[in-house]
């Protein structure tokens, strides 16, 4: 069956005085349809960034999201 959604290598830095913060960095995963993924981690590892990415909520840094066949970077 195909992927509903596909990430591949998905990073989103956030620019900083320091230099840029990698809140996604790599993130690959596929999901078929009517099944679930869960994300897990401590505080700060970036959970809600890689979700407002996948919505655009913010502008991906690099890689692709690709929903139902069709990439929506
Ligand atoms: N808009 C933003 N601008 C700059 N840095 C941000 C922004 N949003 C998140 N960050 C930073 O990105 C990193 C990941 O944050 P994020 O909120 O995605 O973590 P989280 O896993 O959802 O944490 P929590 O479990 O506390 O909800 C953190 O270092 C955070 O400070
Ligand atoms: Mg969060």
């Amino acid at each position: 069956m195909a992927a509903l959604i596909e990430l591949k290598h998905l990073k989103k830095y956030f620019p900083t005085s320091k230099g840029a913060l990698h809140a996604v960095d790599d993130v690959s995963f596929s999901i078929e349809e009517g099944t679930t993924l869960g994300v897990v981690g401590e505080s700060g590892c970036g959970k809600s960034t890689l979700g407002r990415t996948i919505i655009h909520l913010h502008e991906s840094t690099d890689g692709q999201i690709i929903y139902r066949g069709k990439d929506m970077c």
